[in-house]
Parts: C-alpha cells; structure tokens; sequence
C-alpha cells in the first residue's frame, strides 16, 4: 500500500518543511505539498485547515504542520473533529503522542528545533504504533462534546 502524507507550513517552518521533505522521501513517503512555497509570510491559519481539514475527512491518514513555535497551527488544527494534533519537541514526546494520544498529525516548531532533531522527532512519530488498550477509551473521548 501507498504510504502518503500531507505536509503544510507557513514562512516561519518553511524551511524545516524543506528539509523533513528530503526525510520523507527517504521513507519512501508520496509527499502531498500544499505550501508554503517560499519565505513569504502568510497566514497560518489558512495553511493548518488545508491539512487538518484533510485529515478530518479521511483524505489522509497523517500530516504535518511547521509554524515558527507550532503554536498556532496546533490550536487551528485541533479546532477540527477526529484530528490529534500533536506539537513534539524531542522523541519522547513524539514517542508519546503515538502510544498514548494516537495522534494523526505532527507539529513542528520551525524556529524552535533543529532539522536533525526534528527528523528523530518525524520518524519516531511516523513508526510507533498506538498502545490502544485504556488509551484507546481516552481517545475516544476526545470528540465528544462536551467531554464526560
Ligand atoms: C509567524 O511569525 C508566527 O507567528 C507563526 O509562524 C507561528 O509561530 C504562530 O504560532
């Protein structure tokens, strides 16, 4: 089966978008890019609900999103139902946000870390499974609203 992914990002992670492409096709990834496509600024916002709204519909299983802090793009991307967005900053929590939150899209900070430390982060993220088990009731919890 085709491993395929969606990535997006604004100015300030456009040049880790760049480099965790090369990764990407190293893993074989189909890349979907839906920009930025320069330094240019842009508006995050605009760029997270592309790839979040992807993931919220089933159009892809998995994403990315790279901001300056990957602050913003979580709040925006999180807005969206069946999306766990989850901002990693080193291996354990990208190892976490896999076994525990089962997250479906990974957010980057581009002016926070490093693109070697964000490739470890990329291809943790990318190769541990979800736990299920009691994570699995905590999950599904998520989408109900109000939470109980
Ligand atoms: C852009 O300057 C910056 O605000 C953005 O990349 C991101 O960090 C927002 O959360």
């Amino acid at each position: 089966m085709e491993k395929k992914i969606i990535i997006g990002s604004d100015h300030g992670g456009f040049g880790l978008k760049e480099s965790l492409k090369n990764a990407l096709e190293d893993l074989a990834y189909h890349i979907e890019d839906i920009g930025c496509y320069n330094t240019n600024s842009v508006h995050y916002p605009n760029i997270a609900e592309k790839v979040a709204s992807s993931i919220s519909t089933g159009k892809f299983e998995k994403g990315i999103l790279i901001c300056g802090t990957g602050i913003g793009m979580s709040i925006v991307a999180n807005r969206f139902k069946q999306v766990r967005a989850a901002l990693c900053h080193d291996h354990f929590t990208a190892k976490m946000a896999r076994e525990h939150n089962d997250s479906n899209l990974l957010v980057l900070g581009g002016r926070v870390i490093g693109d070697e430390v964000a490739k470890d982060i990329l291809i943790t993220w990318l190769e541990t499974d979800f736990q299920g088990g009691r994570h699995q009731e905590r999950v599904n919890m998520i989408d109900q609203s109000p939470p109980s």
